[in-house]
This record gives C-alpha cells, structure tokens and sequence, in this order.
C-alpha cells in the first residue's frame, strides 16, 4: 500500500483520479492524494468541503479478492484504521459512527467512501476514499456544517502534520488489511464495537422511507446495523442513517 502515490495540488475530487487511474490498470495499493478538492464527493450524493493544504483528502485503489458482498468490511476496517491512527497520534479519544464516520467530541472529523467496480462477482477494484479535517479553525469550516464538523486542529488546539498522518495511515492500514485478509472480519468486527458510537443505547434511525427509534445491537458479519425495534424484534439494516443531533 502506498508504493506508487499520485500527488495532485489540486484536482476535482481524487476519487475520479482513482478510478481513471484504475481503468488503467493501476495496480493494488496505488493512493491518490490532493492538496484541494474542488469537487471532493461525500457519501449519499453529498458533497465534501475539501480546503487547500487544511486536511487530508486521498484515495486508495485495492484490488482484494474478496467477494463484492465483503466490500462493506473493508470500509469497516479503514475507519478502525482511522480511530487507531488519531487515538494514538493525535491523542483524541474517536467513536466511529455506523457505518463509518469518525466522531470527536460528537463532531465528525473524517468520512470515507468506498466505491466498487465488480463484474459477475469479481472485484475489479475498490476505491476507498479518506477525508480527514485536520488544520481546519472553526472559522474555516462552512458555517452549513459548523455545528456538525469538526478538525483535529480544534480539538486538540495544535496543528498537526498532514504528511506524518498519511504515513501512519497508510503503515497502519496495510497491517489491519493483511490481518483481515488472513483471518477474516470478526477481529475487525470487535474493533468496530470498541468505537462504536451508540452500541447499546436508544437512536434515532433515518432510512429513505422511515424515521424511529430503536437499540443499537452492533453491527453483523457483513457490516450491517443489527438493531431492535420497540416491539422487541430485531433487524438487520444496510442502508440507513444514525440521526445524531436528537
Ligand atoms: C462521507 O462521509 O460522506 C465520505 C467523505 C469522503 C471524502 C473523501 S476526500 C478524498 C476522497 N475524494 C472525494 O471526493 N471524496 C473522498
């Protein structure tokens, strides 16, 4: 991992860089950073503030051969990757919110998004995309998701290496994937569970048709929210939203 590296000053989004990159045979492993984003894209169609030189905003092309279907746990397993990283770097305490938001202080630092090219049931690739806020001052960050957003910067008032954080992202991610290509995700899965955000307690949950409350159980082998509803009965959701400002 991070062998080859694409540096872009300044691109849309390194994501399109990534799958360009790997529709040309980019080989796994390969990681795509910019130092701005003008058109950085966030997960459910969003958008993703990305500032020149203010955070880390990269991509990783994988070439796993795993099924699609496990594709969710590589995504589980990066934003472990993540609260390792800034828990023993940054000294901050994260809970990763389902399915992989990195909270500091209930403020989300970072996201990822991972995006698939599979036919038949063959990989192709899978591009995970980081973005970390990290020098961002609260006046920096737009004023839409102030209450919502946050940087390493205000939450430890120091300024942290960019560089210093790829590398230790990057050497920590390679040994979290080796392990889980080795022994699988149930290391991963109990991980996930020691940061979960809310495991255990009541949420507020937003799916495209619905919107109630529930008890959230942990997550299942294949990445999936495992909650139950007041009746008593227990479900399993894949795409649905934590409402955290409740
Ligand atoms: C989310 O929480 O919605 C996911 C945000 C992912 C942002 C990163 S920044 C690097 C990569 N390039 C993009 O355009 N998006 C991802």
């Amino acid at each position: 991992i991070g062998k080859s590296i694409v540096h872009k000053e300044s691109t849309t989004s390194t994501q399109h860089i990534a799958h360009d990159e790997a529709r040309n045979g980019a080989s796994h492993g390969t990681i795509i950073i910019a130092d701005e984003q003008t058109n950085g894209k966030g997960r459910m169609n969003r958008s993703w503030f990305s500032s020149k030189g203010k955070g880390m905003w990269l991509s990783m092309i994988l070439r796993p051969r795993i099924s699609p279907q496990q594709a969710p746990q590589l995504t589980l397993l990066t934003a472990t990757v993540l609260a390792d990283v800034l828990h023993a770097y940054c000294h901050v305490t994260p809970l990763i919110k389902w399915p992989n938001d990195i909270l500091l202080n209930n403020k989300k630092t970072a996201g990822i998004l991972t995006e698939m090219q599979a036919e038949q049931d063959i990989i192709n690739y899978i591009v995970i995309g980081i973005g970390l806020n990290v020098n961002q001052s609260e006046s920096e960050l737009p004023e839409e998701i102030r209450h919502k957003a946050t940087s390493l910067f205000i939450e430890t008032e120091k300024e942290h290496s960019i560089k210093g954080l790829i590398q230790e992202i990057l050497v920590a991610f390679e040994k979290a994937y080796d392990q889980f290509i080795k022994n699988g995700f149930p290391d991963v899965k109990r991980k996930w569970e020691s940061y979960g955000f809310k495991i255990g307690e009541e949420i507020t949950i937003k799916t495209l048709r619905d919107h109630f409350q529930a008890t959230f159980l942990g997550i299942e082998e294949d990445g999936a929210l495992r909650i139950k509803r007041m009746d008593g009965s227990t479900e399993k959701l894949y795409s649905a939203e934590i409402d955290w400002f409740d």
